[in-house]
């Protein structure tokens, strides 16, 4: 095991090459660096759903993979077997992790691609550049993302964050991290205090991680310290990611965002938002999103160490949801959606040419 694994500035968290799908291996960090290969979307399907590769934009873009792998191990010689052995797939990819809609509207995108496709041939190529395309454009989404968001935060400014969504909640770059990190390439001296995001520690083990290496000033705080944080006047202002936001500006993120958000209310500090559009779910109502549960073994206990008595019943909700009467405003790549926010959004979306 390596004391400080290394990551630079180029690196991918999911990659496509040679036909097979590299990934970074997050659930050994910080304390490895390790890369896995995969060339079956099974692989890729286990990966998503154990946590391996996590982050919205990062499942939308492992499923376009995933896809790209099917078609790749499909025997089919016809459009129509290609498109069946396709769907088979994407349910399996699709079942995996149920909050994030990107990982849905990844699977669409590449779902679509396939069926303008004549032959079986001409659509493994189109689906395989398609799902390539969507890795390139996320790292410019989040750039662009992140030159909407700088002027907002201001020199000397100390930004807290929740979870990781950062360069490996992504392709590359980030998007609560992307705004931090486009901030101070604007010039702008900013700190960041990473909450540690229990159970299992996103912004610990991979927030931390990712700025630290950055070289940024981050303060690690533990989840029940965000009151006294804010209380205390240690934040200036806050930015995290969206698993998925509804039209009505309802974001759900990871389990603790609402209380932070609420805090941030209570000591009238503002509380941002960045996320893609594809992280915006025009069709779904906030009352019928759902909230992945996830295993009571990631609360009774921190890696092997058990820190809670046998056969105790857990609640464990891996996200939560934010009303738009907490948030300041929404940072997206075709700009800062603000309240009403319905209107905002809709904006948002008749502005993306
Ligand atoms: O359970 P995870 O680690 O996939 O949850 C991730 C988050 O909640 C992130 O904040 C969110 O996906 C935004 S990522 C750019």
């Amino acid at each position: 095991m390596s004391d400080s694994p290394k990551m630079n500035s180029s690196l991918r968290t999911v990659e496509w090459k040679n036909n097979k799908v590299i990934m970074i291996e997050q659930t050994k960090l910080p304390n490895e660096l390790i890369f896995v290969e995969y060339d079956d979307f099974n692989q890729v399907a286990n990966a998503i759903k154990t946590l391996i590769v996590r982050g919205a934009p990062a499942i939308g873009v492992s499923g376009a993979f995933g896809l790209g792998l099917a078609v790749l191990q499909s025997k089919a010689t016809t459009k129509e077997e290609l498109l069946s052995d396709l769907e088979h797939a994407r349910k399996i990819l699709f079942a995996t992790r149920p909050t994030a809609v990107n990982l849905g509207w990844g699977l669409q995108k590449i779902m679509e691609v396939a069926q303008s496709g004549d032959t079986a041939e001409q659509i493994r190529e189109l689906v395989i550049s398609a799902a390539k395309r969507m890795a390139d454009e996320d790292i410019e989404i989040n750039k662009t993302m992140g030159k909407n968001g700088a002027p907002l935060f201001d020199d000397n400014d100390t930004i807290m964050t929740h979870c990781n969504a950062g360069a490996l909640a992504t392709v590359a770059y980030g998007t609560a991290l992307g705004v931090i990190r486009a901030t101070r390439e604007s010039g702008k001296n900013v700190k960041v205090i990473a909450t540690e995001t229990r159970p299992i520690q996103q912004g610990s083990r991979l927030t931390a991680f990712e700025l630290k290496h950055d070289g940024f000033d981050v303060s690690l705080v533990p989840d029940t310290a965000v009151g006294y944080s804010m209380a205390n006047g240690l934040v200036d202002k806050v930015v995290v990611g969206a698993d998925r936001i509804v039209k009505t500006g309802h974001v759900f993120n990871k389990i603790g965002t609402y209380q932070v958000a609420t805090m941030a209310k209570q000591h009238g500090i503002p509380f941002y938002v960045a996320a893609p559009l594809s992280t915006i779910d025009m069709e779904t109502k906030a009352d019928d999103v759902i909230i992945e549960m996830r295993s009571g073994s990631e609360v009774t206990g921190i890696g092997d160490k058990k820190t809670a008595p046998d056969g105790i019943n857990v609640i464990n909700p891996a996200f939560d949801m934010t009303p738009p009467e907490l948030i300041t405003g929404i940072i997206t790549e075709k700009g800062i959606a603000k309240a009403p926010f319905e209107e905002s959004i809709k904006k948002l979306f008749q502005s993306n040419s």
